[in-house]
C-alpha cells in the first residue's frame, strides 16, 4: 500500500493535534447546545471516531450514507441516498463530519436535505478542504486543514475502495488512478 502513496502530507501525529483542537473549539461552541454529530460514511469514519473522542460535552452520533453516481476520482454531483439517519432531526445542532471538501456537491445536497427535517441547527465539519476546487457555494465551518489540488488516500479516504486503513494522509501516485 505504502508503494503507491507519493508522499505523506498529514502525519499521524499531526492528525492528532488537528484532532484535539477541533474537538476543544467543537466542545466550547456547543457546550449549551444539543450536539448530533452525523458521519458522511464511510470517508469520514476513522476522522470521525477520534474526533468524538476529542470532545468532552455530551453528544450523540448518527449516521449516513450516499452514494455519487460515477466512480473514480470525481464526483457527478449527482448524489443517492444509500442509508439514511436513524432519528428525526428536530431539536438537534447538527454537525456534519466529513472526511473532504471538494466540489462541495455531495455536502451541498446533503445540507438541503437536512435542513428540510427542520434541526435546530446545522453546521459543517470537514477534516480536509480543497478550496480551489469547489464548484457550488458552500463553506465549512470547522476545517482540519486545507490540501493542495492532489488526489489524497488514508485516515478514511479511499480510492477506489483501498487506503482507507493508512493511519496518515497521503498524495495517491497518479498512475495509480490513470494507469
Ligand atoms: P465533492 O462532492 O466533490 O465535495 O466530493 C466529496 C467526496 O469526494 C468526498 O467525501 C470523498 O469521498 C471524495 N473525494 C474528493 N476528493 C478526494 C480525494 O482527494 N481523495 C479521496 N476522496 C476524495
Ligand atoms: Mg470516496
Amino acid at each position: 500500500m505504502n508503494h503507491d502513496i507519493q508522499n505523506v502530507l498529514l502525519s499521524e501525529q499531526r492528525l492528532a493535534e488537528m484532532v484535539t483542537e477541533l474537538g476543544k473549539q467543537i466542545s466550547e461552541d456547543y457546550k449549551d447546545k444539543n450536539l448530533l454529530m452525523v458521519s458522511v460514511l464511510k470517508g469520514s469514519v476513522v476522522f470521525m471516531s477520534d474526533l468524538m473522542r476529542a470532545i468532552t460535552i455530551p453528544c450523540r452520533i448518527d449516521f449516513m450514507s450516499v452514494s455519487s453516481y460515477g466512480s473514480g476520482v470525481k464526483t457527478s454531483g449527482v448524489v443517492k441516498i444509500v442509508k439514511d439517519l436513524d432519528i428525526p432531526l428536530a431539536g438537534y445542532d447538527l454537525l456534519i463530519v466529513e472526511d473532504i471538501l471538494d466540489s462541495g456537491m455531495t455536502l451541498s445536497y446533503i445540507v438541503e436535505l437536512l435542513e428540510a427535517r427542520g434541526p435546530a441547527s446545522i453546521k459543517l465539519c470537514t477534516l480536509l478542504d480543497k478550496p480551489e476546487r469547489r464548484k457550488v457555494d458552500i463553506k465549512a465551518d470547522y476545517v482540519g486543514c486545507a490540501v493542495p489540488d492532489e488526489f489524497v488516500v488514508g485516515y478514511g479516504l479511499d480510492y477506489d475502495e483501498k487506503y482507507r486503513n493508512l493511519p496518515y494522509v497521503g498524495i495517491l501516485k497518479p498512475e495509480v488512478y490513470s494507469g
